[in-house]
């Protein structure tokens, strides 16, 4: 299919309404709209019922300490018995919770019975360990079933888990350590990346060294690699050979902490963004059937994203569960051992649901169609797509490669933050139109409004808000109560701010338009220009940094950073390496700058703020846009000049 026929779709601005056969048979129909509209309460409650509760609650919602929410008040449950033990209870013990893939090509079959043996006995080893309700543990694991094992053994005992995605550096992993003070961390020897074994082990033993609140540190056999060995290590598998495989588990209040996941702000410290247990179980179950259209009995689910993102929390973990899906785990990347490993997984193991991110997608773009019309993906019935905006142009290579024009399309939009899906199509409802995410979830108040709150209705752009409070709503940053106030609720009055630009079409359907403030959107992952900032700084031969997303092609965007060198440093060709270099390390691999220029001045406004939108005019390699407001409109000549005479390094 060339370009051109891609942009003559995008000018008939074509509709993609659900086939007869799909809107008869799916999970979600068009009068769930009408249902919410009519008492948005009493449709929460009924989600929340598909739950099973130990205790109902006594109030659905308490938003009177707002921001601070309570929902299903009252109520008590536990996540790991609505994910495992009640299916295994209802007769569905043989069914297959996970197919796991080891990237080497090892793969193993869970079912729900063997899920529950494995998470009881986690839950004893952890509760011998003295870990208790309350207590936070942080999990630094490659996307192996022990992550998940791990995740819900947490959940059982109602100890608060942290997972850090296992690409982040040592220096990363000790600072979520230190703010959420963990007891415990569970990690590996290695996991398989690209054919290479990946160090985990050595970086939880630089960040253990430094974090005094971890008493032991839990490490799964997954590699067979040499690791280095402390008096606080033990081995996950000689710990959970000792346990009983039954665990009787206790309830947890509906508003007890379920896990924290830290994500990028404005400023350089990461947050601690708190979810509980009711509410998010609740929203991120009702999304995972009704968006994916999960049926348990037949489909093969396969969510590609690391445990590490919200993505892997909600949608590999959590709603596949809580919905008994059987779901499919990969450990490795798409091009190892060949370009087609993907394609190759979803033929074996006939994978029905597709949900993976846009990066992904121009990525497969890229290496072309001859790789996936080699296998037969006949088995797939639905696609999903998050983490960014989809341009049209893979939204039709996406349903027309991958989907072979049968499969509907779901885009979604949602956050770390809102714990679960916001604004999606229905499947079966909605006529999709390719890079729009369509309209707000029944249950779900979604605005665009301009700088006065204004809301700019049908053909206008502004700012995405949230209206109405949602059951997986963030309850707080982890210790930080004002940083929660003031980072979400304070730019509009009750009203929650998600950092996104919007507009909504002539038909009122929502197209996402990238981030409004200092955060980056490299690969589907939220960066913010602050953190890099400061890693470069950390540098010895940096005196100033300055850091830009630039669209790229395949990523979204990609990091440019632009560094003033200390006085007594001589540039020399090696320092955009070592720069890069340094960057991974503080932060991880995923933060590494594409390009760093080193540049003599940075353009500043009079009160000292960089201007970063001259500095992405000069990333994306526009003009230069306006520069009234520099304190030195010289500044931008300066750089142009210092540009060309010192080139730094580039992929
Ligand atoms: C930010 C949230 C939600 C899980 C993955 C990312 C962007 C997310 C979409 C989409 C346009 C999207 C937004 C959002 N985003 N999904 N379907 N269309 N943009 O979670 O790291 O918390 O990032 O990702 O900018 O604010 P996250």
């Amino acid at each position: 299919m060339s370009t051109e026929a891609l942009e003559n779709l995008l000018r008939e601005n074509r509709h993609f309404p659900p086939t007869p056969e799909f809107a008869a048979a799916a999970n979600a129909k068009a009068d769930m709209y009408e249902e919410a509209d009519a008492d948005r309460l009493v449709f929460w409650a009924k989600q929340a019922g598909e739950l099973q509760w130990e205790s109902p609650w006594t109030q659905v919602l308490d938003w009177s300490n707002a921001p601070f929410v309570r929902w299903f008040d009252g109520g008590k449950l536990n996540v790991s018995v609505n994910c495992v033990d009640r299916h295994v209870a209802a007769g569905h013990g043989n069914q297959v919770a996970y197919f796991f893939e080891g990237e080497p090509g090892d793969s193993q079959t869970i079912t729900y019975a063997q899920l529950l043996h494995d998470v009881s006995q986690a839950a004893n080893a952890l509760e011998a360990l003295g870990v208790q309700a309350g207590d936070r543990v942080a999990i630094y694991l490659p996307m192996i079933p022990e992550a998940v094992v791990a995740m819900l053994a947490c959940a059982r005992i109602g100890a608060v888990h942290s997972v850090v995605f296992g690409g982040f550096s040592a220096e990363a992993l000790r600072s979520r350590i230190e703010d959420a003070q963990a007891v415990l961390v569970i990690t590996a020897d290695g996991g398989n990346r690209k054919g290479k074994p990946m160090l985990l082990k050595q970086a939880v033993d630089d960040a253990v060294a430094l974090s005094p609140s971890v008493r032991n540190v839990l490490v799964v056999r997954r590699t067979g690699q040499e690791v280095a060995w402390t008096d606080k290590d033990l081995w996950w598998h000689e710990q959970l050979a000792e346990q009983p495989k039954t665990h009787e588990a206790q309830a947890f209040d509906a508003e007890h902490p379920l896990f924290i996941l830290y994500t990028s702000g404005t400023t350089g410290k990461p947050k601690g963004i708190l979810h509980t247990t009711g509410g998010y179980l609740t929203q991120v179950a009702f999304t995972h059937k009704n968006v994916f259209d999960l049926k348990p009995d037949t489909d093969v689910y396969w969510c590609t994203a690391d445990v590490g993102w919200i993505t892997g929390h909600s949608y590999v973990v959590f709603g596949p569960l809580a919905n008994r899906a059987t779901s499919l785990i990969y450990e490795g990347t798409p091009d190892t051992p060949h370009n087609g490993r993907w394609w190759e997984l979803i033929e074996k193991y006939g994978v029905t649901i597709l949900y993976t991110a846009p990066t992904a997608i121009r990525t497969f773009m890229k290496w072309g169609r001859a790789v996936p019309d080699g296998f037969d993906m006949s088995s797939l019935r639905l696609l999903g797509s998050v983490g960014e905006p989809i341009n049209p142009e893979a939204w039709m290579w996406y349903r027309h490669v991958i989907g072979g024009d049968r499969c509907p399309i779901v885009d979604t939009w949602w956050q770390t933050e809102t714990g679960a899906i916001m604004i999606s199509p229905l499947p079966g409802v909605t006529a999709t139109k390719p890079g729009s995410a369509m309209h707000a979830l029944p249950g779900i108040g979604a605005d665009v409004i301009d700088d006065e709150a204004r809301p700019v209705g049908k053909g206008g752009g502004g700012y995405l808000v949230l209206t109405e409070p949602w059951p997986s709503m963030l309850r707080g940053i982890w210790g930080d109560p004002e940083r929660y106030a003031e980072t979400y609720w304070s730019r509009f009055a009750n009203t929650y701010f998600a950092g996104d630009g919007a507009k909504f079409d002539d038909d009122g359907a929502v197209w996402l338009l990238g981030r409004v403030d200092d955060v980056m959107n490299v690969s589907g992952h939220r960066i913010s220009t602050a953190e890099v900032e400061s890693a470069l700084v950390s540098h010895p031969a940096v005196a100033e940094a300055a850091v830009v997303g630039a669209a790229d092609e395949t990523t979204g965007q990609g990091i440019v950073a632009f560094v003033i060198l200390r006085q007594d440093v001589e540039p020399d060709e090696h320092i955009g390496v070592a720069l890069r270099h340094h960057v991974a390390k503080e932060i991880g691999p995923i933060a590494r700058p594409k390009q760093i220029l080193v540049v003599a001045e940075l353009p500043k406004t009079r009160s000292g703020k960089i201007m970063r939108r001259l500095l992405r005019d000069i990333a994306e390699h526009r003009s230069i846009g306006d520069v009234t407001t520099l304190a030195d409109p010289m500044v931008m000549h300066l750089i142009g000049e210092g540009l060309t005479a010192a080139k730094g390094a580039e992929d």
